[in-house]
């Protein structure tokens, strides 16, 4: 291939993928958005692989075809409610290949000019910077996912004094390393602070911030893809870098406005933020219900919200739930979904999982739209869903989760809550909905309970 036409090929692709986020951003163009993406990926590959400069073409096809074993055998292996994890583990395979990318591009630089070599070394600096707090920081963003280590924030002393630091200390290096046109001990050092740097930075966050965290660390991973394609002098690399950096940051951005959380705080590693104390202890007494009571309840309504959380993903029960609303609605119940923004453990968890089991578009809602409808709403079913509607987010400012906009459901007549127990969400805070008066508990496994439910409205 001429090196022409792997640029254009490269223009192609970059358009394809601007077309697979744009797809990607709606529901029903999101299947279309898919293909553009495979598609760009594939014409980018294709003409990376048969450009002129593309030495040892059958070494990168064997870590090819070794990798993409890999990558099928996990994405058929991976439950959805385990997607984060697998989201922040490959984020930190792209800070490592910028690392990586970045200690080849210095070893092996190609003869330069001094202002070329000094933009070289520049590059080479940042490269390596980004993607050593990417792969840190998407390991421990991966290690608390997956509960390997603890959710709370860790809180050393002074440790904005040591973020600061940090960057102060790898700022001073950099201009050490361009002035004497690069030492490897500066590079090493940076690295070594780098790598500390991005475990304090994500280990020092929440839990309750973690969906901030990730989409931060997939924006970074963009940044390092971008700065391993200026050192490998790669277009297309670095437009997919772009692309990914800046939309990562947009949804992070996204996130916080939806939690009320400062964007600058959560990327500063809490910066500004009180250790909120959690609390997981009862709050008063709570009712229990049974399911002959909650049909007959939802029999008799008119207007029935579900709100659906975590706990859906993990009972799968996204179907009978879909049952369930065919059923009343052909009663000529009015039955609609309140989404919130972080519910589940991704963004869009609750859209894929009601898409999945065909339930209709148009009345599954966002927090925004439906939040000033629970006061005239008969009934609410919230299925696995605890954080997300925490009246201590409004009523108690000492909570983790203060401030972080809720599902106000507690609003509605009746509230019916369906968990396996009294533990605590996600944020490890206990949720006083559970002993309002007009809250009962529904306790089971949520599918189990909705499949009892759907026959029980026969
Ligand atoms: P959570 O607060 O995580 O609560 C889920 C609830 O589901 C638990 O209380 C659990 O109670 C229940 N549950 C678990 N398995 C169940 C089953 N098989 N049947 C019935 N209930 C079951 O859920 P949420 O309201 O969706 O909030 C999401 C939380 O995750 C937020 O704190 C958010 O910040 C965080 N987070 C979100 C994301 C994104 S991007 N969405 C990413 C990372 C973290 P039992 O154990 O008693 O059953």
């Amino acid at each position: 291939m001429s090196v022409g036409l792997v640029q254009a090929a490269y223009v192609v692709a970059a358009l394809f993928f601007i077309l697979s986020l744009a797809g990607l951003s709606k529901q029903d163009s999101a299947r279309a958005g898919n293909y553009y993406g495979i598609a760009g990926m594939t014409i980018a590959l294709l003409a990376t692989i048969f450009s002129p400069s593309t030495n040892a073409v059958t070494w990168i096809v064997v870590a090819m075809v070794i990798g993409a074993c890999i990558g099928i055998y996990y994405a058929k292996k991976v439950e959805m409610t385990e997607m984060p994890e697998l989201v922040a583990i490959l984020h930190s395979f792209v800070g490592a290949a910028a690392v990586l990318v970045g200690y080849n591009s210095y070893l092996h630089a190609p003869i330069m000019s001094s202002a070329e070599h000094t933009i070289h070394l520049v590059e080479v600096f940042l490269g390596v910077f980004i993607g050593a707090v990417t792969f840190t920081g998407s390991i421990v963003a991966f290690a608390k996912l997956r509960g390997l280590i603890s959710s709370s924030p860790m809180n050393i002393p002074h440790k904005h004094k040591w973020n600061l630091a940090a960057v102060v200390v790898s700022i001073i290096l950099l201009v050490r390393f361009v002035e004497v046109g690069g030492t490897v001990s500066a590079l090493i050092l940076m690295t070594a602070i780098a790598l500390v740097f991005g475990y304090h930075l994500v280990a020092s966050i929440g839990g309750a911030d973690m969906p901030v965290v990730v989409s931060m660390l997939n924006s970074y991973s963009g940044w390092a893809a971008a700065a391993a394609g200026f050192m490998l002098a790669n277009d297309l690399l670095i437009v997919t870098g772009a692309l990914v950096g800046s939309s990562g940051a947009i949804l992070s951005y996204i996130m916080c406005k939806a939690m009320n959380r400062s964007f600058i705080s959560v990327i500063a590693g809490g910066f500004g933020q009180e250790v909120a104390v959690s609390s997981d202890e009862e709050q008063g007494e709570f009712h229990e219900t049974n399911i002959e009571d909650v049909a007959d309840m939802l029999k008799s309504s008119k207007s029935v919200v579900i709100t659906p959380g975590y706990g859906m993903a993990v009972a799968q029960a996204q179907y009978p739930v879909h049952e369930i609303t065919e059923k009343l609605r052909n009663h000529g119940v009015n039955v609609r979904f309140g989404i919130h923004p972080v519910a589940g453990r991704l963004p869009g968890h609750m859209n894929v999982l009601l898409a999945e089991a065909k339930v209709p578009y148009d009345v599954v809602l966002e927090m925004d739209e439906i939040n000033d409808d629970f006061t005239e709403t008969d009934t609410v079913l919230v299925i696995g869903a605890n954080d997300t509607v925490n009246p201590a987010a409004q009523e108690d400012p000492a909570s983790p989760i203060a401030g972080m906009p809720v599902l106000e459901v507690w609003n509605a007549s009746n509230v019916i809550v369906f968990k396996r127990s009294m533990n605590t969400g996600y944020a490890g805070v206990q949720n006083p909905l559970f002993f309002k008066d007009n809250t009962h508990m529904l306790f089971g496994d949520a599918k189990d309970s909705c499949q009892h439910i759907c026959a029980a409205l026969d």
